[in-house]
């Protein structure tokens, strides 16, 4: 299924970049866009989508999978616009300044967002306040969608949004609209993730370092993304994932000297090299590095961290912080961190007070006596991962009405068990899934 999808994301890509690019651009295809300013921030974009998309050994891998026989290359891009047309459960989702995004349902199931330029968007109303050419606003801003598309292929990744296809068909009065159909996310709510987990945040930032690596790393040099606010990110099964590439850049600022190298933010300023090739050193990369500290791993690693691990996650926000490491650098510290939990060992790092003795009722559950605890799974009782029974039998003791606690068969992301803690076991069921832990003493 997933080598499907991928393979049809492949041929459309193909398919786009000929016809698309053709139907969408080819002067004289449709009445002329009007004034010529407007005509060359057309040209102008279209050339930017031609550069990511030209030229490279993948483009040949593309066109090879269009030119494989049918039904081994799976579907053509009609099939973009026959599943629009099947789609049920059509919601809106959000909208930024250029486009607005739907959820649908699939004939098969599958939930898939849409995107499409957004006709009562701030880019549409302010380009046709300012030339009256409602077509080729429209053309302008598709162009967006067009560099999005050919960046989501070009840069897939598990932290890149999965690109399923596009449609491209006349709608009520403008020909050629395009829409994508893209991996369904949750738009990125910062209030929501500041409660969640420790482990759920740190999966964010994580998910960010090896995004950042790839971007600095990626087959069309480094991509730096000039508009990083969470917004711009949607969360897939608890990873980050980035959606919105409109305002990515590849190519690194032209300088004359260090003067021109400035990297402004607005709580700090950093002045990097400029190369003997006259370009900015590293300031694509140092741009996201900076963005990811102040927006996501300042407000999301630290804080409820396991102690053992606080100097090591500290070392990181601030690094990040002060430029000091290039996206390497900061993956492989995160990956350590990820390393250091997952196997356990930040527990025997600290100083650990014994466990009061628990008793073991085997394929037992607690079914109620919850009580609330923060930062919890569940909102209606306490429901926490632990490493193992002996970290489990510690937090019970921390915790002041806890006197016994229910291993469940559920693992996080890292594979660590989650288990209930409870006020009491008056009330014991059998549970085939379940251990329950009794407190012996007290
Ligand atoms: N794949 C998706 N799944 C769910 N929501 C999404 C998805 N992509 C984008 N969104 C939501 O839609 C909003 C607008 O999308 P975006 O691509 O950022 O458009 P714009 O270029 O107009 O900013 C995002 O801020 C996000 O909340
Ligand atoms: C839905 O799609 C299927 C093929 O995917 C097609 O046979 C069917 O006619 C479509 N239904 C509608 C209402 O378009
Ligand atoms: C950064 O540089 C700009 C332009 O040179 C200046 O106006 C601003 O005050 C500086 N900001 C900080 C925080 O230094
Ligand atoms: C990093 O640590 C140094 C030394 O403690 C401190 O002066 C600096 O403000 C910190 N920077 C950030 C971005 O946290
Ligand atoms: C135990 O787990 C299995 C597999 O996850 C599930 O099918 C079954 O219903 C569970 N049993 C109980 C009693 O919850
Ligand atoms: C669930 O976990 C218990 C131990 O807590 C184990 O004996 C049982 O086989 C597990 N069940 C499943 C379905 O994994
Ligand atoms: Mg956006």
């Amino acid at each position: 299924m997933r080598r499907r999808r991928a393979a049809a994301a492949g041929v459309l890509a193909a398919f786009l970049l000929g016809s698309v690019l053709a139907a969408l651009l080819a002067p004289g295809s449709e009445p002329g866009p009007g004034p010529a300013e407007l005509a060359r921030r057309i040209r102008a974009r279209y050339d930017e989508v031609q550069r990511f998309a030209r030229g490279r050994p993948e483009r040949r891998r593309l066109m090879d999978l269009a030119l494989a026989p049918a039904g081994h290359a799976g579907p053509g891009p009609r099939l973009g616009c026959a599943a629009l047309r099947n789609v049920s459960g059509a919601q809106y989702v959000g909208s930024g300044y250029t486009k607005a995004v739907y959820r649908a349902r699939l004939p098969g199931g599958a939930a898939v967002a849409l995107k499409a330029v957004d006709f009562g968007g701030h880019d549409l109303g302010s380009c046709v306040r300012e030339f009256g050419a409602r077509r080729g606003c429209y053309r302008l801003a598709a162009h967006k969608l067009l560099k999005e598309m050919v960046l989501l292929q070009r840069l897939r990744h598990p932290n890149v949004l999965q690109l399923y296809g596009y449609c491209y068909q006349d709608s009520d009065d403008i020909p050629n609209t395009l829409t994508t159909i893209t991996e369904l996310g949750a738009p990125v709510e910062m209030l929501q993730l500041l409660q969640a987990a420790w482990e759920d945040r740190f999966r964010i930032c994580l998910s960010l370092g090896r995004l950042l690596y790839h971007l600095a790393h990626s087959p069309l040099g480094s991509v730096t993304l000039l508009d990083f606010r969470p917004r711009q990110f949607v969360l897939v099964d608890g990873e980050l994932k980035v959606t919105d590439l409109d305002d990515a850049r590849v190519d690194e600022t032209p300088c004359a000297s260090s003067a021109d190298c400035t990297l402004e933010f607005p709580a700090r300023n950093f002045s990097l090299a400029c190369s003997a090739q006259g370009r900015c050193q590293g300031m694509n990369e140092k741009r996201n590095l900076y963005n990811a500290y102040r927006f996501f791993f300042t407000y999301l690693l630290p804080h409820s961290a396991p102690p053992s691990l606080r100097p090591l996650l500290d070392r990181i926000v601030n690094a990040t912080g002060e430029l000091a490491w290039g996206a390497a650098e900061t993956l492989a510290q995160l990956e350590t961190v990820l390393h250091l939990y997952r196997s356990g060992q930040y527990l025997q790092d600290s100083a650990q007070p014994r466990a009061s003795e628990y008793r073991r009722l085997d394929s037992r559950a607690v079914p109620d006596e919850d009580y609330r605890c923060w930062p919890s799974y569940r909102h209606d009782g306490c429901l926490l991962s632990v490493f193992d029974v002996a970290e489990a039998a510690r937090v019970c003791d921390g915790h002041a009405q806890c006197r016994a606690f229910v291993l469940t068969n559920q693992t996080t992301w890292t594979g660590r068990q989650l288990v209930f803690f409870k006020t009491g076991w008056n009330h014991v069921v059998p549970d085939a899934n379940k251990t329950t832990y009794v407190r012996a003493s007290g």
